[in-house]
């Protein structure tokens, strides 16, 4: 809800209690968005649903309340219809005072948060020695979203990579690392064994085949843990060339993260098992130590267990999960937490969530949330692979959407007889290539699959990362063609509203206060880039309708006034999405 309705619901309460006493203090007005422009923007729909209660017809009911409303300083007088709506026409001079006050605050009129909290957001989280795959790059890409608007709402976010850097796997990377590439654990210098994920392939493979090798990989796992200098050596060595490749990713796609991998908790693990034994909740089964789940069954239809601590000692996944919660909780101090993975991994945390709520361990004023995604299909509708029927690998994938960007820019340029310098080209397709792969995705309810399309998600028309950088230099356009300084549009300038396409506009341009509102609690990006695109396309219908620098004053310094907030508004909503625009394109 934005300012403007949460005013008008404040008036209607007024209104109820004016006309039916104190007892309908806490009643609902129920207003909502008008389902059709031409009964106005919104309908209160309370008088329908106190029929019953007042022994009275809602034409009637709503007849009192009007009567008893006042909201001469928003509205046109309201209107009742149908059966008792309430039908209420925002006036032109109040959108014309809004948008006169937002467009000189740098915030866009935005408040922040009421109530600003700590907030973490777990995102990315590739593993080490794997590859990081189509799953981790919706993770960080939706993740960094989400992050940069909790923090565009006053919120202090800690942006945390949860990396895989530490289970039995390393036993079996280490002893390969020893036997292939000796010299590499006894130098300072950081290692280079090319392809990580095909080193890791290989480890594997021997592994499988060796029985002396794993009774040594099983070694080195107890080694690690023990902290023995060479196998840590060896361990940090794996980690780093990890890390290179993964910061490759991340610098092609702009993300901050801080990296606190499940290392780091490793020491805090036995600890957890103790607490856990310590509320009662513990139980042995088969020699594993493990709490029993409500809700959850094996396929026996017995109860499940979680388990935390293995037969042999070992911990799980969820037991750094569990100890990562309680450092969060009480070192960090977060009041919300917020985890973004694909939706395989939504049972696991609505397991090690249980379990952390029936150990007590989550204070009322905390918050968990597992911020789930669905999967990324190829064109064909099955996973997304290479021709070949690999895995793609992020580094190609980036790549080739900055190569097809590059394509369409200079077969534009081509067409339009525009020639550029190599450095301009080669910037607009990096933005426009990295641009397209984020809003592609971040466009889409990211509950469901999406299907990666470079030819869907790089055109110029429809809902796509193009379109809106393309409105965006279109009103740099108008100023560079007009010589207009938006900075410095005179002291007299006022918007003023008189033609419909420029009250849909500013009606838009009015509700951005209320979508990220809306994203700052159901941390769904998608409905950010429904209002831009909307946007964009109310701003094309506005510069279609009203000619913009041909146009007499006061209408021509009121439209450049529009255009211009209409660009500020699409740089900053595209900046929460981790968008740059471009001047020119
Ligand atoms: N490393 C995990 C994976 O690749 C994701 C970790 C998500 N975060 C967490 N706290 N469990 O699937």
């Amino acid at each position: 809800m934005n300012a403007t309705q949460e005013q008008l619901k404040l008036k209607l309460t007024q209104a109820l209690v004016a006309a039916f006493g104190t007892d309908y203090t806490n009643t609902d007005p129920i207003l909502v968005a008008a389902s059709n422009p031409k009964f106005g923007d919104y309908q209160a729909n309370v008088a329908l649903s106190l029929s019953k209660k007042l022994g009275k017809q809602p034409r009637i009911i709503a007849g009192e309340i009007v009567s008893k409303l006042d909201v001469s300083d928003i509205c046109e007088p309201p209107e009742i219809a149908g059966p008792g709506f309430i039908n209420l026409k925002l006036q032109t001079s109040y959108l014309e005072a809004q948008l006169n006050a937002i467009q000189v605050d740098s915030r866009l009129g935005i408040p922040t948060a009421t109530n600003p909290q700590k907030q973490i957001v777990d995102f990315s989280s590739p593993n080490i020695a794997k590859e990081m795959h189509v799953g981790h790059l919706r993770s960080t890409i939706i993740g960094d979203s989400i992050s940069r608007i909790l923090k565009f709402c006053g919120h202090d976010v800690l942006r945390l990579n949860h990396v895989g850097d530490w289970g039995t796997q390393f036993g079996m990377l280490i002893t390969y690392l020893r036997e292939v590439y000796p010299e590499a654990l006894t130098t300072a210098n950081a290692l280079d064994i090319g392809d990580l994920v095909n080193f890791y392939r290989k480890a594997k493979q021997r592994f499988d085949e060796d029985a002396v090798f794993q009774e040594t990989s099983r070694q080195e796992v107890v080694r690690l843990q023990a902290g023995a200098e060479d196998t840590l050596h060896a361990w940090k060595l794996l980690c780093e060339q990890s890390r290179q490749e993964f910061q490759i990713i991340y610098d092609l796609l702009n993300i901050e993260l801080i990296e606190r991998g499940e290392s780091f908790y490793n020491p805090l693990l036995p600890k957890v098992v103790e607490a856990l034994a310590a509320t009662g909740l513990l139980e042995s089964s088969q020699g594993a130590k493990c709490v029993f789940l409500d809700g959850f069954t094996n396929r026996e239809g017995n109860p499940l267990p979680l388990i935390v601590q293995k037969t042999d000692g070992g911990y799980n996944y969820a037991t750094t999960d569990l100890a990562a919660l309680g450092y969060r909780i009480q070192e960090d101090k977060a009041k919300r937490i917020v985890y973004v993975t694909d939706e395989g991994q939504s049972n696991h945390f609505t397991q090690f969530f249980q379990v952390a709520r029936k150990a007590n361990w989550i204070p009322d004023d905390v918050e968990l949330v597992h911020v789930p995604f669905g999967l990324v299909l190829g064109e064909d509708g099955k996973k997304f692979k290479t021709r070949s029927g690999d895995t793609v690998r992020l580094r190609d994938l980036l790549d080739e959407a900055i190569n097809r960007a590059r394509a369409d820019i200079e077969n534009r340029l081509q067409e339009d007889g525009r020639t550029e310098t190599e450095e301009f080209m080669q910037n607009v397709a990096e933005v426009v290539g990295i641009s397209a792969v984020k809003y592609a995705d971040l466009s889409q309810n990211r509950t469901s699959s999406y299907v990666f399309s470079y030819d869907k998600m790089l055109s110029l028309k429809g809902n796509t990362a193009p379109y809106l950088l393309y409105a965006y230099v279109r009103i740099q356009g108008i100023s560079r063609q007009g010589n207009i300084d938006f900075t410095n549009l005179g002291i007299n300038r006022q918007i003023l509203l008189k033609e419909d396409a420029e009250l849909t506009l500013a009606k838009h341009l009015l509700q951005l206060d209320e979508v990220i509102k809306e994203v700052e609690q159901d941390l769904l990006p998608n409905r950010l880039c429904d209002y831009l695109y909307q946007l964009s396309d109310k701003f094309n219908k506005f510069y279609e309708n009203c000619p913009v620098l041909k146009s007499e004053e006061p209408a021509r310094t009121s439209r450049l006034m529009l255009c211009d907030l209409t660009a500020k508004t699409l740089k900053l909503g595209l900046s929460l999405l981790g968008i740059k625009v471009l001047e020119r394109m």
